[in-house]
């Protein structure tokens, strides 16, 4: 738990970024867990794996974004990726995630409705490239905002997913108000250091609640996304499909790109829709800190990739 919270806090230490940087083997241990810097980057690693039968969802890398001008040119980058993707013919295979703080969200009074235009436009090129986008949750301050934005926006976009985290004590509700027809709800455990009062700390109270939403989702009329990486939730939520008599096309489970990549096969293999998550662009940093930190056993991965052996 320590271990955790001390990567969770390097995950915005500046200096920390720059040491991994300037590692030896930094930059190569990073693309264990992102696809590259650059969209064909994101491109090729989205070919890759839809040709081994699974489907994609990509993330273009960057939290908080600090003024309008970079909040344009992130949604420039999604609709150039949407363009890239319909033109290598992957839209079918390959949907976009994005994070709302990315697209202007935290600019000041204006910054909610900024970022909601920009979505409103992400969502509008991936309806034409024939694919969807499903919106990152992120740290609790942003919950309501983002459940917010999601519902307006289904109104004309009724593809568009949203992130629920299992460490939240209001997601069980949350869950509750996403359960109709289309709705794409991808339920995770939750990835940010939260206060008490909002989020369960004990793993096994936030197992659970993650098993009560599942069956909430299993039973609904919507889109359960399975996005996790525990063998035993992804147990569970085979067996609750089948009680709720899904068949596998209606429902789907989701992993990030360089985590449980034999689990991912053997599910795909077993019939199931698996989407792999991945990341691409500068910005890897937090995100490729917050890997860490879920499991700090890749610390010695790490720490031998720097060493080179
Ligand atoms: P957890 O980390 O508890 O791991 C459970 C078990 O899985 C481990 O005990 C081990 O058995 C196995 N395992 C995990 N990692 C492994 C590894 N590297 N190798 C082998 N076994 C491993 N979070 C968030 O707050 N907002 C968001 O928008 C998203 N979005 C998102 C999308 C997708 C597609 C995924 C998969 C995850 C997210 N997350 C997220 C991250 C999420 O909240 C969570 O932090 C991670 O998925 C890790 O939690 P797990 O459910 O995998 O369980």
């Amino acid at each position: 738990m320590l271990t955790r919270r001390l990567l969770l806090a390097a995950a915005d230490s500046p200096q920390a970024r720059r040491a991994v940087l300037a590692a030896p083997g930094g930059r190569a241990v990073v693309a264990r867990f992102v696809a590259g810097e650059t969209r064909a980057d994101a491109v090729v690693t989205t070919d890759s794996l839809v040709a081994r039968g699974l489907a994609v969802t990509l993330d273009h890398l960057g939290e908080d974004t600090l003024d309008e001008a970079a909040a344009t040119t992130v949604a420039d980058e999604y609709l150039g990726l949407l363009g890239a993707l319909e033109r290598a013919g992957l839209a079918g295979r390959a949907e976009v995630s994005v994070k709302l703080s990315a697209l202007g969200s935290g600019l000041g009074a204006d910054g909610p409705a900024l970022a909601r235009t920009h979505l409103r436009a992400v969502c509008a090129a991936a309806d034409a490239a024939g694919t969807s986008v499903t919106v990152d949750m992120e740290d609790h301050a942003a919950t309501e905002a983002t459940l917010a934005a999601v519902a307006e926006l289904r109104a004309d976009h009724p593809t568009l997913g949203v992130v629920l985290q299992a460490y939240l004590r209001r997601t069980e509700s949350d869950c509750r108000e996403l359960l109709g027809s289309g709705s794409r709800v991808r339920l995770v455990k939750g990835a940010y250091a939260e206060p008490d009062d909002v989020a369960f700390r004990d793993r096994a109270e936030v197992d659970r609640c993650y098993v009560r939403c599942l069956r909430l989702l299993m039973e609904g009329q919507g889109y359960p996304m399975v996005a996790t990486h525990d063998p035993r939730l992804i147990e569970i939520a085979g067996v609750l499909a089948v009680r709720a008599g899904r068949p596998q096309d209606s429902y789907e489970f989701q992993m990030l790109y360089g985590v449980r990549a034999d689990e991912q096969r053997r599910l795909a293999d077993a019939g199931e829709t698996v989407r792999v998550y991945v990341p691409y662009g500068t910005d890897w940093y937090a995100y490729f800190m917050r890997r860490l930190a879920e499991r700090p056993a890749n610390l010695g991965f790490f720490a031998r990739a720097l060493v080179g052996h």
